[in-house]
């Protein structure tokens, strides 16, 4: 079949100024979940299945990168109708037929811990903090399945350095929107809500881990964590928080909520690896979605296949007892 590749291929040569001037776009574009907030509930949209929202948003400009230019895209539809977002639901379809009820806009996000001073930040403020850039990973799921996204973001290091950690601060935890109201699969006890996160202050400095607010060149859809999501490409996907509303710099290592939920099955670092098996089934291989249904299954690759840029964060590590 046919692969798309990249529909959006901005100037190579995007200066400073063009990037500021993108980024007033997409401020304009961030309009987004007015407009589709707004048609919910005027009854524009299928508000009987909280259909995600169909308003797409070009994200006028942004960088570009050689990171996966080499990987054949998974399809557009796949990446936005087959995933997990257990607040909208538990099955692979819940998060696209539900997550129109989630109003991406107005949102903050609170930036708390050990920093020199709290701070709460706009979603259109934490566009200023660096130049978009798209970058297109492998992302693999802990349940066997694996895709190619061309997300848009920025590295996290970057409102790190803004933050301002102190030196106590050694990790980061990451805490998802907790609104039943536009969440309502948070009506149901599947997970200890809100939806938590974490990673060690190296990982999260890590350039490969960026703060997403796009993917194919279009403002974040709901059911992909809008407005703002982490991608963390060499941990399955869990690690991957969406629709995030708080960043707390920690001292100690933060519970994430599948931690919680089953520690035996889930570890705090949740580094992709075929070594280590999930207690219940295999993480040898995985399905490429877009491979087709009799496809032969892919071996899965050490940290994802992106060994070399963050094997090191791991030295001296037993990857089996920290999994
Ligand atoms: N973030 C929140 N808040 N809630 C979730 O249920 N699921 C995770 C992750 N982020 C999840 C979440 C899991 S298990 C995966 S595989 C990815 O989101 C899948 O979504 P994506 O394909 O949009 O990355």
């Amino acid at each position: 079949m046919a692969r798309p590749t990249i529909p959006h291929i901005p100037s190579s040569e995007i200066t400073p100024r063009t990037v500021y001037d993108g980024r007033r776009d997409f401020l304009k574009a961030a309009g987004f979940g007015l407009v589709s907030g707004a048609a919910i509930m005027s009854g524009l949209l299928p508000s009987a299945s909280h259909a995600a929202q169909i308003t797409r948003q070009k994200i006028e400009r942004f960088g570009k990168t050689p990171y996966g230019q080499e990987e054949t895209l998974t399809l557009y539809e796949d990446v936005t109708t087959y995933n997990n977002f257990y607040e909208f639901g538990t099955g692979k379809s819940d998060p696209a037929a539900n997550a129109g009820l989630l109003k991406p806009h107005p949102w903050t996000v609170s930036i708390e811990g050990q920093i020199k001073k709290p701070k709460t930040i706009t979603i259109e403020e934490l566009l200023r903090l660096a130049p978009l850039e798209e970058r297109i990973y492998r992302m693999r799921c802990v349940e066997g399945w694996s895709m190619v996204i061309p997300w848009v973001g920025f590295p996290l290091a970057e409102l790190i350095k803004w933050a301002e950690p102190t030196g106590n601060a050694k990790f980061v935890e990451f805490v998802t929107l907790n609104n039943p109201m536009m969440m309502p699969g948070q009506n149901l006890a599947v997970l200890d809500w809100p939806y938590t996160e974490g990673l060690r202050m190296d990982e999260a400095m890590h350039l490969l881990t960026l703060l997403a607010v796009g993917l194919y060149g279009e403002v974040l859809p709901n059911q992909n964590g809008a407005p703002v999501r982490l991608v963390v490409p060499w941990k399955y996907g869990f690690k991957g928080i969406k629709s995030i509303v708080k960043i707390r710099f920690t001292e100690q290592m933060p519970v994430s909520a599948w931690m919680k939920a089953n520690s035996r099955e889930y570890g705090f670092y949740s580094n992709v690896n075929p070594a280590v098996d999930h207690p219940r089934w295999s993480q040898a291989t995985e399905r490429r979605i877009g491979d087709g249904l009799f496809a032969r299954r892919r071996k899965t690759l050490m940290f994802n296949g992106y060994a070399e840029q963050v094997g090191q964060l791991y030295t001296g590590m037993d990857l089996r007892k920290y999994f």
